[in-house]
């Protein structure tokens, strides 16, 4: 049905794309009569569970391993919806403590199955986010993926962080600190790893009784994230690998994530930067999703994201040492069938290979 209605919506700009799919969410969720018709319906149509999909991250007991990333559901508006739709988790954010009204703009790369956005950490902020989202339906786990208001000076951004943590006290079940965008005023990230044991410190303060993550971007060089990784175990955080890429400018990184989509039209949207996601991004995001399952030795829970577009590249993340998944660019190609289709392919594949739980397998490919 989606690949019906895919070329009308790639019609409209992404923005509106986007509004309308939480309208018709919001309206599915809602207690109309028609609605709850509408709703008994998609979970009938999207239903595919199967035991071999249990598992748990963190602690965090999941029916399937397929979680949707941060920033498509940044204020916490469709949770009920991706539960209906047959994801075992969902993420929302990046919350700031102060609202963000920066213009977010997205960009399709249809040939390339590929997006660019500058969605620059637009959300309504941390209070409202808490008043208004379905945070309290809690039907599965949900993670709350928490950013600094940009503009702050490291402490203060700093401190932003633990207030919106504070403010949502056990609304959540884990908490992703997303250090992987410009963290403070000068531009600094908290993927710094001095900064980043300060961050977390901090964290440790605050005695939570949920597990941490890590977000970071996969286009910190290997050395960096040994430290990374070195000070995250002091704290026992996991981490989500990987963030999108902000190394598709250059001719030369066009051609090393092998971009498709015209120069001239990759020129006029780079001039303004942009984090780069989808397709392009696999081999980098699972490369990187390795590099710390071997440097963990398998010990700290990871979460793999970055151009999983279909069942085969979600099971090799998995085997890459990825406990859960998460997407979001496939979502938006695929459309609300991707979690069944991901949970349909990954049983096969393991049915394939004679493999009974996705636990058997996790890391595998990276021992
Ligand atoms: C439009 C858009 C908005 C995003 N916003 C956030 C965000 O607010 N916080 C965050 O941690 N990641 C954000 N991300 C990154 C995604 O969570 C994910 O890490 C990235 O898109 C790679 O996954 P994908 O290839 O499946 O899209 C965003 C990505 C996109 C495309």
């Amino acid at each position: 049905m989606y690949q019906y209605i895919r070329p009308l919506l790639f019609c409209l700009p992404p923005r509106w794309a986007h509004a309308g799919a939480i309208r018709a969410a919001q309206y599915i969720q809602s207690e109309h009569t028609g609605s709850r018709f509408i709703r008994e319906h998609v979970k009938e149509r999207y239903e595919f569970s199967h035991p071999s999909l249990r598992t748990y991250l963190a602690g965090i007991q999941l029916d399937n391993p397929i979680g949707l990333a941060a920033g498509f559901d940044k204020n916490g508006r469709m949770i009920d919806t991706f539960h209906d739709l047959g994801f075992g988790f969902t993420e929302i954010g990046s919350v700031t403590a102060e609202l963000v009204r920066s213009t977010s703009e997205y960009f399709r790369l249809p040939q390339d199955r590929a997006l660019i956005n500058r969605a620059r950490l637009r959300n309504e902020g941390a209070f409202f986010v808490k008043e208004n989202s379905l945070l309290r339906t809690l039907g599965y786990p949900i993670g709350l993926n928490v950013a600094a208001t940009p503009g702050k000076t490291e402490q203060n951004a700093m401190d932003d962080m633990m207030y919106t943590i504070h403010l949502f006290d056990h609304h959540y079940r884990y908490i992703t600190l997303n250090v992987s965008c410009p963290n403070t005023t000068d531009g600094k990230t908290f993927e710094e790893p001095a900064v980043l044991d300060d961050l977390l410190a901090e964290v440790q303060k605050m005695r939570l009784n949920v597990p941490v993550f890590v977000k970071v971007s996969p286009d910190v060089e290997n050395d960096q994230l040994e430290r990374i990784v070195e000070k995250g175990g002091k704290y026992h955080v996991g981490y989500i690998i990987s963030n999108t890429t902000k190394e598709w400018i250059s001719d030369e990184q066009q051609k090393r994530l092998g971009l498709k989509t015209s120069a001239r039209k990759l020129g006029r949207i780079g001039k303004d930067g942009g984090g780069l996601s989808g397709l392009p991004l696999q081999q980098l995001a699972e490369e990187k999703l390795k590099f710390v399952y071997r440097l963990t030795q398998g010990n700290v829970p990871l979460i793999g994201v970055g151009g999983i577009i279909d069942a085969e590249s979600a099971y090799r993340r998995i085997k890459a040492g990825a406990t859960a998944i998460q997407i979001l660019t496939m979502l938006i190609y695929q459309g609300p069938g991707a979690a069944k289709m991901l949970k349909e392919g990954i049983v096969e594949l393991m049915q394939r290979d004679g493999v009974h739980s996705i636990n058997e397998i996790v890391g595998i490919d990276a021992r």
